[in-house]
């Protein structure tokens, strides 16, 4: 089976002064996660996770879009049927990442966009991040840990109103719910989560890893199970009709008529 192509240039690493940054770069597709982006983003924080000389890590986009979530058309092609998929290969390495993530997010931050957030130690947001957890309505079920996590930072009710309407919501929403440190203009955010990561770069590196180990102990292995839970659920509800209709809908420009499934 073979995946969309990545172009060299869909992920862009730099690393400098103990910061690793990773740049979504696939504005045509407004930054959508391919199979083979998913891979490069893994590969990325494994040996982010390996280099000594990285102490802290960056994800930003573009300050008008940080991802459209996954590549729809990708995740039609190659849905993702076993856990080492590329994307569950993802989730299991941004969850369980030791070092510091910082993320800059402008724009829309759609499925995956917003649920890699919740793996971040930091989060900075352009005034025009508009976030959205639209599983509902693609006929899914929430991924990457987001059935637990959300509720978890955010309380049950707030988690509900997004996980079960699906309705995007904007950064001020964001920082009221907690999700988010602080809203900048769009222009400003890359460089915030820049200057934030280069002050965690200068920190001793064993103190980082001990306190973010003991900050996420109390849920790791609950976070695990449930990636692999929602991913089981996600992988079989991708071929079910509803998504198909979901999916085929997004492709042909119309809305989804979910009214026979
Ligand atoms: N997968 C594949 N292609 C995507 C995509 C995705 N997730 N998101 C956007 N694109 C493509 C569009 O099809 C469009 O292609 P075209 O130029 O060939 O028509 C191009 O990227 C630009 O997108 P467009 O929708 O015109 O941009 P916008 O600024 O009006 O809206 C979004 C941006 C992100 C709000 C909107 O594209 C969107 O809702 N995308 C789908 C998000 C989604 O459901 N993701 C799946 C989560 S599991």
């Amino acid at each position: 089976m073979t995946s969309t192509p990545q172009t060299p240039t869909d992920i862009l690493l730099h690393t400098d002064a103990g910061v690793m940054t990773i740049t979504l770069n696939r504005l045509e597709r407004k930054n959508s996660l391919t199979t083979a982006m998913y891979d490069a983003l893994s590969d990325a924080l494994e040996s982010a996770n390996h280099d000594p000389a990285v102490r802290a890590v960056v994800i930003q986009g573009h300050e008008t879009v940080f991802s459209a979530g996954n590549d729809i058309g990708d995740f039609l092609n190659h849905p993702p049927s076993t856990p080492d998929a590329p994307v569950f290969r993802f989730m299991r390495g941004i969850s369980s990442f030791p070092k510091p993530l910082v993320a800059a997010v402008c724009g829309p931050a759609v499925g995956i966009g917003t649920t890699l957030l919740l793996h971040c130690d930091l989060v900075y947001a352009g005034d025009n991040a508009a976030f959205s957890l639209p599983f509902i309505n693609l006929g899914l079920c929430p991924e990457a840990g987001s059935s637990f996590l959300l509720a978890q930072l955010v309380g049950y009710p707030r988690a509900a109103e997004a996980l079960l309407l699906g309705e995007p919501f904007m950064a001020e929403t964001a920082l009221e719910m907690g999700l988010i440190n602080r809203i900048v203009p769009p222009a400003e955010a890359n460089a915030l989560a820049q200057r934030q990561a280069l002050k965690l770069a200068a920190k001793p590196l064993a103190s980082l890893l001990e306190t973010k180990r003991l900050m996420k102990k109390t849920h790791a292995s609950t976070v695990s199970e449930r990636i692999s839970e929602e991913g089981a659920s996600f992988g079989r509800m991708l071929q079910e009709p509803a998504a198909r209709e979901a999916f085929a809908a997004f492709m042909e420009k119309r809305r989804p008529d979910f009214s026979k499934v």
